[in-house]
Order: structure tokens, then sequence, then C-alpha cells
């Protein structure tokens, strides 16, 4: 199973990259998980440009739809998608040929807030919903105070937030094998 890892957060240091990359060493052997690093290169999506997709778009466009499944990360923005998020998301909506339009899609997110996301992720599900895109219900992994779960050299600490991980890793497999 190929997993495709979608950070929501541009920042060189940033939780929820350093997330997927605790999610990468959990996964069993049989499966891999990709970090998708080219969302700072997405162009502002413009309908009247949508025809002609630029390669820095259709690269995310091949990358989800080459992957089984897809992973996100993301960073809550007052209280929402971060916006550079949100404008790939809208480049990956449109025609042709779609790429979350079947996928799996499980959901994750940190913050050093108390409510670690909670806000986003229904946004987020509320976005995949209209994508026609599957995602997995639970568990929720919402890593509150989240600074203080990861070491200095960015591994995350925090056993409780590494089985969540584990947890919504074996749900994301299990519904992937349900939807096919
Ligand atoms: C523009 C902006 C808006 C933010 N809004 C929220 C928010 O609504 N809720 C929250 O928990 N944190 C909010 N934060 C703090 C982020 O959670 C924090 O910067 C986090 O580390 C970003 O994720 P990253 O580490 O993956 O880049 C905001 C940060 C920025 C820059």
């Amino acid at each position: 199973m190929k997993v495709l890892g979608l950070s929501g957060s541009l920042r060189a240091g940033s939780h929820n990259s350093k997330l997927l990359r605790a999610a990468g060493d959990l996964l069993p052997e049989e499966a891999e998980l990709v970090e998708f690093d080219g969302l700072k290169l997405i162009p502002p999506f413009d309908e009247d440009d949508e025809h002609t997709r630029p390669d820095t778009v259709q690269a995310l466009f091949d990358a989800i739809a080459s992957a089984d499944a897809v992973l996100v990360a993301t960073p809550e923005y007052n209280h929402s998608l971060p916006g550079q998020f949100k404008n790939a998301l809208d480049w990956m909506s449109r025609p042709p040929e779609p790429p979350f339009d079947g996928k799996v899609v499980a959901i994750m997110g940190a913050s050093p807030g108390p409510v670690g996301t909670a806000r986003v992720q229904y946004d987020l599900r509320k976005v995949l919903v209209f994508m026609n895109a599957f995602t997995v219900n639970k568990p929720e992994v919402f890593i509150a105070n989240c600074a203080s779960k990861f070491d200095a050299q960015g591994n995350l600490t925090d056993e409780a937030s590494a089985k969540f991980i584990g947890d919504l890793l074996v749900s994301l497999q299990n519904l992937k094998t349900r939807v096919g």
C-alpha cells in the first residue's frame, strides 16, 4: 500500500510535517509513505486558467492519483484550512479526473492550542465530501499542546499520540480494503 502524505503547512519546522514522518515510521513494512513536498509551488487557482493545468499542479494530481490512500496532517489557521492548502484542494477538485474522487483519506493534525486542529478537521471533511473522497471517521487524531510532544530532533515522543496515529493507519488500511 502506497500512502501519500500531505502536509497543510509550508513551514520548514512544521509540527504537522513531523506528524507525517512519525506516521511513516509507524506503518507496517509492506506499506510506504511518500510525502508531497511541492505545495508551495502551486499557483493561485483561477477558473479562467484552469484548463491549462500547470506542471506543479499536475504533480499533485499525479501523486494523489497514483497513491492507494492519502494521509493529511494539517494545521488549523483561524479555525479553518490554511489558505495555500485550500487553494491546492480547489485545483484538485476540477475535472478531468479529479484525483480525490473515490480516494481513501485519513486526517490528523497538530496545534500548540488546546483543541489540536479539531475545527479545521471538520472543515476539511466537508471539503472532501464534495470531492467524493472516503474519509476515515475514527479515530480522530487531534494533537493538542503539540510543542511538548516532539524532541529537539523533531521525533514524536508522546506515546499516546503515537498510539492514535497507529490506530488511524490501521483504520486507513481497513477502509481501503473495504472500498477497494
Ligand atoms: C495565520 C495563523 C492562524 C492560526 N490560527 C490558529 C487556529 O485557529 N487554531 C490553532 O489551534 N492554532 C492556530 N494557529 C497556530 C498554529 O496552530 C501553529 O502556528 C502551528 O504550529 C502551525 O502548524 P505547523 O507547525 O504544522 O506549521 C495559527 C497560526 C497562524 C500563522
